[in-house]
């Protein structure tokens, strides 16, 4: 059996495989309730066997949403709304996750198929952002509304709620968004906290927010929930958030109650990432990066702290991917778009690395025909 496919113990969940399904914004919720797209997105991937299957950035608030058409989970009614998704999700065996964020001071913006525009807060179907600090993402974005301690302390209280309802949804894992220039981030990040009081300044500073997020949402889970917690690894912007700031900040998540550190980067300024342009091809700089590209990250926190570590980013093929588990650059492989391409990855992963001979990792409505199948395209190769 491969690294890949074997399972893995985080507190009380057991992962049957290591391989993830990133979290992925679909931007077809209506007003943050799950639809049918998600049932049918999220299921996809269950019937493929990925070992985690985690649902998209989901708003704490509804400020929190990246774009109006993004996922939330402030009532209990939004949480009522995904349980069919993750009773299906466990009903193949696979874990259901969910990445709780509030999209901070890159809030209001269109869907990136309406090419991701800022939406103003007299805009129909913008709002007011906020941040640490009155300082915009970029030319052309609105300035936020700089967070007052008792706002970020009231923050704090809505992750502990989200997560609360979480767990009433039937997710098993939680992953706090502290990634790619949104609210968490972009305390951490210098380039976007300028403060001078005490979620501000150094390092510590700058790190209390996403501690006192992680260790209050610690508390209301419970002992027995994986937490995970994604980071932006570098800023990747002179001046920025550093890679030995990330360890610093993945020894301190530990002491705060999170698992593992799921290792992204970028983000905290400049054009969102999936932008298009008017003739729909893509502006991201994230299409000309190198497979595993981000995997150092990964392992870095792998090895420099007693935290589990979950690469992500241009992840590819199973060789590659058990090379990174075997290896111990990471504990879990996440996919994105790889997966979004071919949702049955995992399965054809198994194949390739010999894990699943007989089609048995199939959910049994396929297994026995694929298993036909395999033989009828062998016998005519002879
Ligand atoms: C359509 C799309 C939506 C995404 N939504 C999220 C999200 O909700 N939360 C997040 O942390 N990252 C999000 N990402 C980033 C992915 O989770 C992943 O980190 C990134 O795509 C790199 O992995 P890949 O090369 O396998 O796609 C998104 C990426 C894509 C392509």
């Amino acid at each position: 059996m491969s690294t890949l496919f074997s399972p893995i113990t985080v507190r009380g969940v057991t992962f049957p495989n290591r391989v993830v399904v990133s979290p992925l914004c679909m931007y077809s919720a209506d007003d943050g309730m799950a639809q049918p797209w998600h049932f049918a997105h999220l299921s996809t991937f269950a019937r493929g066997k990925a070992g985690l299957v985690f649902a998209e950035a989901t708003a704490v608030e509804p400020e929190g949403r990246i774009t109006p058409r993004c996922l939330g989970i402030w009532s209990d009614a939004h949480a009522k709304a995904i349980r069919p998704i993750t009773d299906f999700i466990k009903s193949m065996g696979c874990v259901p996750g969910i990445q709780l964020a509030h999209a901070g001071r890159k809030a209001s913006t269109a869907p990136p198929f309406q090419g991701a525009t800022p939406l103003a807060p007299d805009h129909a179907d913008g709002w007011q952002v906020v941040g640490p600090s009155a300082e915009p993402v970029g030319p052309g974005v609105q300035v936020p509304h700089e967070m007052t301690t008792d706002e970020i302390k009231k923050m704090t209280g809505k992750f502990v709620a989200a997560a609360r309802r979480s767990i009433d949804a039937g997710f098993d894992v939680i992953e706090l968004h502290g990634a790619h220039g949104y609210l968490m981030h972009s305390f951490l990040s210098p380039i976007s906290n300028q403060r001078d009081d005490e979620y501000g300044g150094d390092l510590e500073g700058r790190m209390r927010f996403p501690l006192e997020v992680s260790a209050a949402v610690r508390k209301e889970v419970g002992e027995d929930m994986p937490l995970f917690f994604r980071i932006s690894a570098v800023d990747g912007v002179e001046g920025g958030w550093s890679m030995d700031d990330s360890v610093a900040l993945a020894k301190a998540l530990g002491e705060h109650g999170i698992d593992v550190v799921d290792c992204s980067s970028g983000g905290v300024s400049g054009a969102p990432r999936f932008r298009i342009d008017d003739a729909g091809k893509p502006l991201s700089k994230s299409s000309a990066r190198k497979p595993g590209f981000q995997v150092p990250y990964a392992e870095r926190i792998a090895k420099e702290t007693n935290l589990k570590s979950m690469a992500v980013g241009v992840i590819i093929d199973a060789v590659q991917a058990e090379e990174i588990a075997s290896s111990g650059q990471a504990d879990f492989v996440a996919l994105g778009r790889e997966i979004m391409h071919n949702p049955f990855w995992p399965l054809h992963a198994a194949e390739t690395l010999g894990d699943d001979p007989d089609f048995k990792m199939w959910p049994d409505q396929y297994g026995w025909a694929v298993d036909r199948r395999s033989q009828i395209v062998a016998m005519n190769k002879g």
